[in-house]
């Protein structure tokens, strides 16, 4: 075990800025390194483990199919992923089919291709994307992101990707400019800044789209899944989009993406494919989180949490005033703006210190994605080392 940190430095590229902690097991919302120490975990692995750590419904679903089928490919009736797409087009209210993948740039390079196809008879291929906006990592994902330092080194892209520094901009643009088939965005950009759009211009952009017949995208790989309160953030801010784009807590940490559209006729058979995409193991993950968040949400213990949650950040940004500016973002997808780049480098330091796991996002903003299943003692935890973490850094201000 002493030299695992070598190993890793030695065999794995060196892509990430990893930290060498070694946790080795979890319980919901808190995590324990090697040590035994406890730390709270308001990541959840970026937004994965929706059900937190060592969920036991999601452990012996995975088990008992582990024990029976894993895998047997797309081109077999597969029941869990049958079962799955059901309840997430029950569970959503949109009359929708579904592509399953396995991560949020797959999910999303399908919702280009759909779009794309869809666009051919009319020689229409232009998307159009928001200031700061992230879809993923492909050459074409990394293209559709509006943000210069995502374009550097790895030309050429493909080409038909236009970017909007906001809604009403990218209204605009799509009304000058030829050949505009689809505007994608994120209803809330985890990545820049954890923003939420606003919902006056969604609705606006969704009536501008309906009336122009061009697609609304809605990218809620960060934003899905309950995390913003609602099973998808285009449930709560009432839109209907002809795609949705889904990875990260669909699986509660098992990978799995999907690509939900009303354009039901758009993919003929051999468009579009995966291996691996929504296998026994993945959908029978996703079933399970759907079913375990559902009755979460219909208990009312999600609202609930999210609003002691919302109040314990509100309390923090008001107490913290050399520190912070405002707070942001929706239900469990929260940020907190900081004067500064280097002070929320420290807030991240300072707060692992404390065994307190949070993000960074865009914008010098502090990003909070617990799991949804945080409960209120785990949340009075991470609050009080979060403060604890912030008090050393104003006695040093
Ligand atoms: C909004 C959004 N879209 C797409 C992606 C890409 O997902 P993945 O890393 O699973 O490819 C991410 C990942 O952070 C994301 O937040």
């Amino acid at each position: 075990m002493d030299n695992l940190e070598q190993i890793d430095k030695d065999y794995i590229l060196h892509t990430y800025n990893r930290d060498y902690t070694h946790f080795t097991h979890g319980e919901n919302a808190k995590l324990y390194d090697i040590n035994k120490e406890m730390y709270i975990d308001f990541t959840s692995g970026i937004g994965v483990n929706s059900l937190g750590h060592n969920n036991k419904s999601l452990v012996e679903a995975i088990s008992n199919q582990a024990s029976k089928i894993l895998h047997l490919s797309n081109i077999f009736l597969i029941e869990s992923q049958a079962k799955l797409a059901k309840k997430l087009v029950e569970l959503s209210m949109y009359k929708m089919r579904v592509f399953f993948s396995n991560s949020g740039l797959e999910a999303n390079e399908c919702a280009i291709k759909i779009a794309r196809k869809y666009g051919e008879s009319s020689n229409r291929f232009k998307i159009i994307t928001l200031k700061n906006s992230f879809h993923g990592r492909s050459i074409a994902t990394l293209k559709a992101c509006a943000q210069d330092k995502m374009h550097k080194h790895f030309a050429p892209f493909p080409e038909g990707f236009l970017y909007a520094e906001n809604i009403n901009e990218a209204i605009k643009m799509a009304k000058e400019r030829k050949r505009v088939i689809a505007i994608m965005l994120e209803l809330i950009q985890g990545e820049g800044g954890v923003y939420a759009m606003p919902k006056d211009e969604v609705k606006s952009l969704e009536s501008f789209c309906k009336n122009n017949d061009i697609l609304l995208i809605i990218d809620e790989v960060q934003s899905g899944i309950y995390r913003s309160g609602e099973l998808l953030a285009s449930n709560l801010y009432e839109i209907s989009p002809d795609i949705i784009t889904l990875a990260k807590g669909l699986g509660g940490g098992v990978p799995i993406g999907a690509t939900m559209t009303d354009k039901i006729d758009i993919f003929e058979v051999g468009d579009h494919g995966s291996t691996f995409g929504g296998n026994f193991l993945a959908s029978t993950a996703g079933l399970c989180v759907l079913e375990t968040l559902e009755s979460f949400k219909k208990s009312n213990e999600l609202d609930s949490n999210i609003h002691y949650f919302s109040k314990q950040l509100e309390k923090i940004c008001k107490n913290n005033q050399k520190i912070f500016i405002d707070v942001s973002g929706i239900g469990f997808m929260r940020g907190i703006k900081t004067k500064d780049e280097n002070l929320l480098a420290m807030i991240i330091k300072k707060a692992k210190k404390h065994h307190l796991l949070v993000l960074k996002s865009g914008n010098a903003t502090l990003r909070l994605l617990p799991p949804i299943t945080i409960t209120k003692d785990e949340i009075n935890q991470g609050f009080i080392r979060l403060q604890n973490a912030l008090d050393e850094i104003n006695a040093e201000l």
